[in-house]
């Protein structure tokens, strides 16, 4: 059988599925068997306890799904004392995605952190919903090399740093992450975007924010990583729309080490071990032996 096998800057991992933040909680292990992942990523931790956006937070739109979740969480203290929020139990390696208002409050995580038994950290700089007004902090590539680079000082884990779907600056934005010590960019988050409720004259969700994602951005996000990869050396993980063993193949060829599984799981809470099942005869149908030589072969033509 075919060897599953990535790295990713340090972190080894069985194979290259893993969830996207905040799409499950520990409660998926009752759906399926967690411990065949490459790795858990977790919902986004904040220093303290904050509650989110007011509900109804989640819609469908074509293709896809449109979120304004606005990231509650218990707060890192509460988090790190109730067994990494219950994802350590898991059985596969876990990464913490951490977020903040400001560079201190981000900070503030990775301190809470340190030595907390997480295989990695994933700082989302990325997220399309917070308070800010939708700005995200990689916007701004030298406010978020600050904020990574101190993280990367407070960790002992690899750091891994989520982008959003840019497509003039994702490259810089990638290199800024690089340089500042991320030993791996995840591309992409959700893609902001709009659903209009006509009767109410209002967004359907919330005051107005909110992140695409799905089928409906696979194409723009593989276009995203595809540009990223090129850009730096560090790895890539690709997040996008993913709902087959299919979507890695190309997510892989496209310049992705690893994979992350999101939308999909709401309707398909067991997909992402089935897509773990079906890596083996996907390599044997592409003819590889190790799925990682599969990592940004994409060729083209004059
Ligand atoms: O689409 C997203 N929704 N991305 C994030 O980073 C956070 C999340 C939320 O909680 O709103």
């Amino acid at each position: 059988p075919a060897d599953l096998r990535v790295e990713l800057g340090g972190l080894a991992l069985a194979n290259p599925v893993m969830p996207a933040s905040g799409c499950f909680g520990p409660e998926l292990a009752d759906l399926m068997p967690v411990d065949v992942l490459g790795a858990v990523v977790t919902k986004t931790v904040f220093a303290t306890a904050r509650p989110g956006n007011r509900t109804h937070r989640i819609t469908e739109v074509s293709h896809g799904m449109l979120n304004s979740v606005g990231i509650p969480s218990q707060g890192a203290a509460e988090f790190r004392r109730s067994g990494l929020g219950g994802y350590a139990a898991l059985g596969a390696p876990v990464v913490v995605s951490i977020g903040g208002l400001s560079t201190a409050e981000y900070w503030r995580v990775a301190d809470e952190l340190a030595g907390a038994g997480h295989a990695a950290l994933e700082v989302n700089v990325s997220c399309p919903n917070l308070e800010r007004g939708g700005a995200t902090l990689d916007t701004d590539p030298r406010a978020m090399s600050e904020v990574v680079a101190g993280v990367v000082a407070r960790s002992s884990t690899p750091v891994l740093v989520k982008l959003s779907p840019q497509l003039q600056t994702i490259g810089d934005a990638a290199k800024a992450a690089a340089d500042a010590g991320a030993s791996a960019v995840t591309v992409c988050n959700s893609f902001p975007g709009l659903a209009v409720n006509p009767a109410r004259r209002e967004p359907e969700l919330g005051n107005g924010t909110g992140g695409v994602s799905g089928p409906a951005v696979k194409p723009l996000a593989l276009r995203l990583v595809w540009l990223a990869a090129q850009a730096v050396d560090i790895p890539v993980v690709g997040c996008g729309g993913i709902r087959s063993a299919a979507d890695v193949a190309e997510f892989l060829v496209a310049g992705a080490t690893a994979v992350q599984v999101g939308t999909a799981t709401f309707a398909q809470p067991a997909l992402m071990a089935r897509i773990v099942a079906e890596l083996p005869a996907l390599a044997a149908r592409l003819g590889v032996d190790r799925l990682a030589d599969l990592i940004a072969t994409l060729t083209t033509r004059p």
